[in-house]
């Protein structure tokens, strides 16, 4: 890394648990010092010494877009001009929410928090409060945000870590939640054979995105579906990252499934920090004030948020935004393939729309399990060898690629001769 990005470092080390405010940002699990960054636009971002990257991190998924959209930046500007928070409602957050009915199939009415882990926790709270039950189901390698039900058996950073729960979670409440592996309707039937009546909901990222992305086998959500409802549980479609990212109305509208809730994250915000859970009518009227279970949030609805969410999804409201990122995804990730069969490096790829990964392993990987069979050390080295030529990617094995509307021909190209070096280098 460059002087400037080592000497943050150790600043940032000092008054900040692991020098940075999110984990796997640290890049512990591939050896590095992580580029402290200066600026984004488009599909690159700069770090403090200069060094210029092409992004497929992309704020983990928020940016579709591209970084600072001219049109994003502009609504936020103009929200902006007119204070950043007042705790009260604005026309802005019921367009958001118009709009948010209007393009994700499944929900009826929706609430705003500020972020995905205040999704699902409060989604969760729901469909516990709704139902009368405390067990929920989740999946192993499925990240739900880090709220305390969902960080067992968690994807993400807890898998990049190696950590199998975490301290400070109480096992009371940890023994609520009943982890089964993904793409296996069996272990969830014999859950519910068990526990029946005593399971809330299952909570489920209908595309896995947390162990590297996973695809659903067929049939699968849709016996989630089947089952849940057989036992009078709630499903609960975690689109934090699917959502407005494989379509405009998330992995609900590409396989047909109409979860009870679902929880909305990331893109919704347009890079401010958003959140959102939302489902059938019959089930959010129990949210306080209108029922009887309580969430809130002071800067929930946030102003400039709500602008940049809603200028995001306007333009994502355009089908051919997605055609035009399955395109450049199909070639991206089709090129990386093929780089890697030309140095002989066994690789599986696993890809929807412009969301993908890439697993240093023969495949298929269709869980956690078989993620976790992947060669970590050629990860390592390739990430590395991506990184010095200025290709950013997220510094672990079960993260996701993302690709954005600013990621063109060239640019793609560009990486695919840098996968294809990095492969000849392992
Ligand atoms: C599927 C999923 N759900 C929830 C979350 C938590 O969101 P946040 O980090 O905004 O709290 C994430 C974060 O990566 C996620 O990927």
């Amino acid at each position: 890394m460059g002087p400037r990005s080592l000497v943050l470092f150790e600043k940032a080390k000092r008054v900040i648990p692991g020098g940075v405010n999110s984990p796997v940002r640290a890049g512990k699990a591939v050896g590095i010092t992580p580029p402290f960054i200066f600026k984004a636009k488009g599909c690159f971002i700069w770090d403090m010494d200069g060094n210029q990257y092409i992004d497929y991190v992309g704020s983990w998924g928020p940016m579709i877009l591209g970084h600072a959209h001219p049109q994003v930046v502009k609504a936020i500007e103009e929200a902006m001009s007119k204070g950043t928070s007042y705790g009260a409602p604005t026309e802005r957050e019921v367009e958001l929410a118009e709009t948010i009915v209007d393009m994700v199939p499944s929900v009826e009415m929706v609430r705003m928090v500020n972020s995905g882990t205040e999704a699902t926790m409060s989604a969760i709270r729901l469909a516990r409060g709704y139902t009368g039950r405390e067990k929920i189901i989740k999946c192993e390698g499925c990240y739900h945000g880090h709220a305390d039900s969902l960080l067992v058996s968690a994807g993400s950073g807890v898998a990049t870590l190696g950590i199998p729960g975490s301290p400070g979670v109480p096992k009371d409440l940890a023994a609520h939640t009943i982890s089964v592996p993904y793409n296996d309707l069996e272990s969830v039937s014999m859950a519910f054979e068990r526990y029946g009546t005593q399971i809330a909901a299952m909570i489920v990222e209908p595309i896995p995105g947390n162990m590297g992305v996973i695809l659903p086998k067929e049939g699968y959500l849709q016996g989630l579906r089947r089952i849940t409802s057989e036992n009078g549980a709630l499903l609960i479609f975690d689109e934090v990252i699917s959502g407005f990212r494989v379509a405009r109305g998330g992995a609900q509208e590409l396989y047909g499934i109409t979860p009870d809730l679902t929880c909305l994250g990331k893109i919704i915000g347009g890079g401010l920090p958003v959140g959102a859970y939302g489902g059938k009518r019959e089930i959010m009227e129990h949210m306080a004030p209108e029922g009887e279970i309580y969430q809130a949030g002071t800067l929930s609805g946030n102003p400039l948020a709500m602008a940049a969410g809603l200028a995001t999804l306007k333009i994502l409201k355009d089908q051919t935004i997605y055609e035009g990122l399955e395109s450049h995804a199909n070639t991206l990730f089709s090129g990386i393939k093929e780089a890697a069969e030309k140095a002989g490096i066994p690789i599986t790829v696993n890809r929807v729309g412009s969301m993908g990964s890439i697993f240093f392993t023969q495949g298929p990987v269709a869980d956690f399990a078989s993620a976790k069979r992947a060669n970590e050390e050629q990860f390592k080295k390739y990430f590395r060898s991506m990184l010095d030529q200025g290709i950013y990617l997220a510094p672990s094995a079960y993260e996701a690629m993302f690709l954005s509307t600013a990621h063109d021909k060239k640019i793609i190209e560009k990486t695919v001769e840098s996968a294809h070096r990095a492969f000849t280098s392992l």
